[in-house]
């Protein structure tokens, strides 16, 4: 039966995140062992536009399942958002006989994928994109997880922890800003596993009263002497939390912005595993000559999402987590 591609180019693009190796591995490996051919293209889409790519085969790929960061580098491109610059870029798929891409990254990077198939299509020329998930993020419309998630959560964890052996010792309060742009699961989850005392995430209306006032008051009377406050970038600055928290309640909270440490490291086994499916589901859909998609989980089962779909999914807010940490970290009950 003739195969329905022939070679497969693969990239990284957009903020890193752990995982995406594991990702580049599976298609790389999975493509091999179809024998289908893979090019890595570098830098993200700017390598395509650029011709940046190396050869990929089995061993290129050897022992980067446990590393962080992706071997192809990546960037958000801004030449990759117009016509001339996408151009180019379907010249070097031309040049290398590309037929089919997997685009691993988050929501900008299908936004190019979508169009690249588009002006394709219009070129008669036969590219199939598929994307694959993957942002500490975590803010994918068409799927439940996105690879990064879960080593970021953990990463954050592991400093907030180490912050509250200082902050106990010192009876302090401290702010932790976590990453997530717009979208709070980062931080939810999160504060859920480190036991805030209060966190703000975007997706409600802040209310600085009830959010964090109230709940270091009520830690407060319930014996507490120091508090955890964990800030999801996209609600705010931690250091004008810390400001009105010092304003309104006369205490000097401490300020930790975590910042990039969070997309680095080891990715952890639910980033490892996650990332090897995708990235051979990736595969299986192009050789079906499917495609111009994206794969994602839905309650644990993969799905494969038509691209133009999936970029109008959104995600819904997690009510119910959210008032898990509000019923868990409420630790002023009726007793008092
Ligand atoms: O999308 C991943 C992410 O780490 C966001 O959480 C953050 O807002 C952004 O990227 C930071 O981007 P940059 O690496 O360009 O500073």
């Amino acid at each position: 039966m003739e195969k329905k591609v022939k070679r497969i180019g693969v990239l990284t693009s957009g903020g890193d995140a752990p995982g995406m190796n594991a990702a580049v591995r599976a298609v790389v490996r999975a493509a091999s062992n179809q024998g289908i051919g893979c090019i890595g293209i570098r830098r993200g889409w700017n390598g395509l536009i650029n011709s940046d790519f190396i050869p990929m085969k089995s061993s290129t790929v050897s022992h980067i399942i446990n590393k962080g960061g992706t071997l192809l580098y990546t960037a958000r491109s801004a030449e990759f958002m117009e016509p001339a610059g996408r151009e180019k870029a379907l010249n070097t798929c031309r040049l290398l006989g590309l037929d089919g891409i997997v685009a691993i990254g988050g929501d900008g990077t299908f936004k190019g994928a979508l169009a690249l198939s588009r002006q394709a299509a219009e070129a008669n020329l036969s590219i199939r994109v598929v994307g694959i998930p993957a942002t500490i993020d975590n803010d994918i419309g068409c799927s439940h997880y996105t690879i990064g998630f879960d080593s970021a959560c953990n990463t954050a964890i592991e400093c907030i922890d180490k912050l509250r052996d200082t902050m106990q010792s010192h009876e302090r309060c401290s702010v932790v800003e976590v990453m997530g742009r717009h979208a709070g699961h980062l931080a939810l989850y999160v504060g859920i596993s480190v036991g805030a005392t209060a966190v703000l995430i975007p997706e409600r209306e802040p209310n600085f009263e009830h959010d964090i006032v109230d709940k270091i008051r009520r830690a407060r009377l319930a014996g507490t002497t120091h508090y955890m406050i964990v800030v999801a970038e996209g609600a705010g600055s931690a250091t004008d939390i810390s400001r009105q928290i010092h304003e309104e309640l006369g205490i000097d909270p401490r300020v930790t912005v975590l910042g990039h440490i969070q997309r680095g490291g080891a990715p952890s086994a639910r980033d490892r595993e996650t990332a090897s499916r995708m990235g051979f589901e990736a595969v299986r859909v192009l050789l079906e000559g499917e495609g111009n998609s994206v794969i994602g989980i839905q309650d644990g089962h993969l799905v494969d999402i038509e691209m133009e779909e999936a970029l109008k999914m959104t995600k819904s807010f997690q009510m119910d987590r959210y008032k898990i940490l509000e019923a868990l970290t409420n630790n002023c009950g009726p007793d008092f």
